[in-house]
């Protein structure tokens, strides 16, 4: 499918996308490829991780992936598959932890991703388990713009403000003030009335931060 096929499957004119664009499985495809595979993707606000061993799961593409504050304050981001079989290594959402256990195996990981312990390392594996190679693999670049953390699969990407900054040129990204109107709580009312019932046991507060975090950051918004 070339993308002159693809932009006929939308018509700005008439408002219409082509239900194609949500089914067909070469254009899922190419979206792994050519967007979640090379893209800043967002992972997450930093405040949602203010303390060592804080952690949130995150997705990239089909990739689950796991981004923990470290005991020096930075952030790191790395695939949540274990480097044994690929079993996750973490099952919640969200939380604080001094490391990661695999429950297939027991193969555990510290909070910064190295490969730590692995249960019969020398009756099983003869000791040849090189451990320093073996950790949850690191996403090729994260950076933050703004307490938003960013992280893309492509080690030649541009720098993350670079790489906002070009969307921003193309007009692909903007600042939309009305958005950040929503602090006001007059004007979170108003969002509030306009998405009952399905917000209908929310405060304006919350819906606030419904906004501006992903619901699966959220999850506690929609129960
Ligand atoms: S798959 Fe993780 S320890 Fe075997």
């Amino acid at each position: 499918m070339t993308t002159t096929d693809i932009d006929d499957l939308v018509s700005v004119e008439r408002g219409e996308v082509d239900r194609r664009i949500y089914s067909d499985p070469a254009i899922f495809e190419r979206e792994m490829e050519q967007i979640f595979g090379r893209a800043w993707l967002f992972l997450c606000h930093e405040s949602q991780i203010p303390e060592p061993g804080d952690f949130f799961a995150s997705v990239m593409g089909r990739d689950n992936v796991l981004v923990v504050r470290q005991k020096d304050g930075s952030i790191r981001a790395m695939l949540n598959t274990c480097a044994h079989r690929g079993n996750a290594v973490c099952r919640a959402d969200e939380g604080n932890a001094k490391g990661f256990l695999c429950t297939y195996h027991g193969w555990s990981y510290g909070i910064d991703g190295r490969l730590v312990g692995v249960p019969g390392y020398r009756n099983f594996y003869a000791g040849e388990v090189e451990k320093n190679r073996l950790g949850l693999p690191p996403v090729a670049q994260l950076a933050s713009y703004k307490g938003f953390v960013f992280a893309t699969h492509d080690p030649t990407a541009p720098p993350l403000e670079e790489y906002l900054q070009l969307l921003s040129a193309n007009r692909a990204l903007e600042v939309r003030r009305r958005i950040q109107a929503h602090h006001d709580r007059a004007s979170a009312k108003r969002v509030h009335d306009f998405l009952a019932p399905l917000l209908a046991r929310l405060e304006p507060s919350d819906v606030q931060k419904a906004v501006f975090f992903p619901i699966h950051a959220r999850p506690e918004l929609l129960q």
